[in-house]
């Protein structure tokens, strides 16, 4: 399963890109609000941190605008990836897009029908959003299970990037369904390193070591 941070701060994806675990980037407008920094200028600075897709999202709800943003968007960097809502200038948008070779995230995912919708527009990646479903008192992994099983009933080639990502678990569940990408805040990305065994094991292994008296180097 490829690892997206979901974050358009450059520090934490520069951090993440030096442990070798980043895949690619997602970035959409409240993240980029939250940086403060020009969309443009903070994109084209994420997508020379990795070789993977950065995801950026259109602002336009028409076909045409979200076609002339895609289009200035587009221009930033050979590893951009245009984001689009699922609605039906979003899916016409993708279509277009995507017929002409540009990668297309299709974002704000909440149903099934919605992910089937979006494969059969040639989305490079569908976006279901787990965290917030789960927010709104229903169960965002078993929406992965259906695109999962649609996707697979179908050999669609659509990847499954499982979003709004909050915890271990969602990332854990992620991956026994088989979903394609997950994309998280970094620190939940990083949190998947700790275990309080294995502090307790480095710790153990230490005392010893240092009782034997010796040094490896
Ligand atoms: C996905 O691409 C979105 O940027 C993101 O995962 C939304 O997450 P949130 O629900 O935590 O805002």
């Amino acid at each position: 399963m490829k690892f997206f941070a979901d974050t358009a701060d450059t520090d934490a994806i520069r951090e993440l890109a030096a442990t070798g675990l980043l895949d690619g980037v997602t970035t959409n407008p409240s993240l980029i609000a939250k940086e403060g920094k020009d969309f443009i200028e903070v994109t084209k600075e994420i997508c020379g941190l990795t070789d993977g897709p950065v995801s950026a999202e259109v602002v336009a709800l028409d076909h045409e605008t979200m076609m002339k943003e895609a289009e200035k968007l587009r221009k930033i960097a050979d590893n951009v990836c245009i984001k689009v809502p699922l609605t039906v200038d979003g899916l016409k948008t993708c279509k277009a897009l995507t017929d002409d070779g540009t990668m297309v995230n299709v974002t704000l995912c909440f149903s099934a029908n919605q992910a089937l919708l979006a494969a059969k527009a040639g989305a490079t990646f569908v976006s279901p959003f787990v965290g917030r479903h789960d927010d709104n008192g229903s169960n965002g992994m078993e929406l992965i299970r259906d695109i999962r099983t649609i996707y697979d009933n179908y050999a669609f080639e659509t990847e499954i990037l499982v979003a709004s990502v909050r915890h271990a678990t969602h990332v854990l569940e992620s991956a026994l369904i088989g979903a394609d990408v997950m994309t998280a805040p970094p620190k939940v990305i990083l949190g998947l390193f700790n275990h309080v065994l294995t502090d307790k094991g480095i710790e153990g292994f230490l005392k010893d070591w240092k009782a034997t008296g010796q040094s490896i180097l």
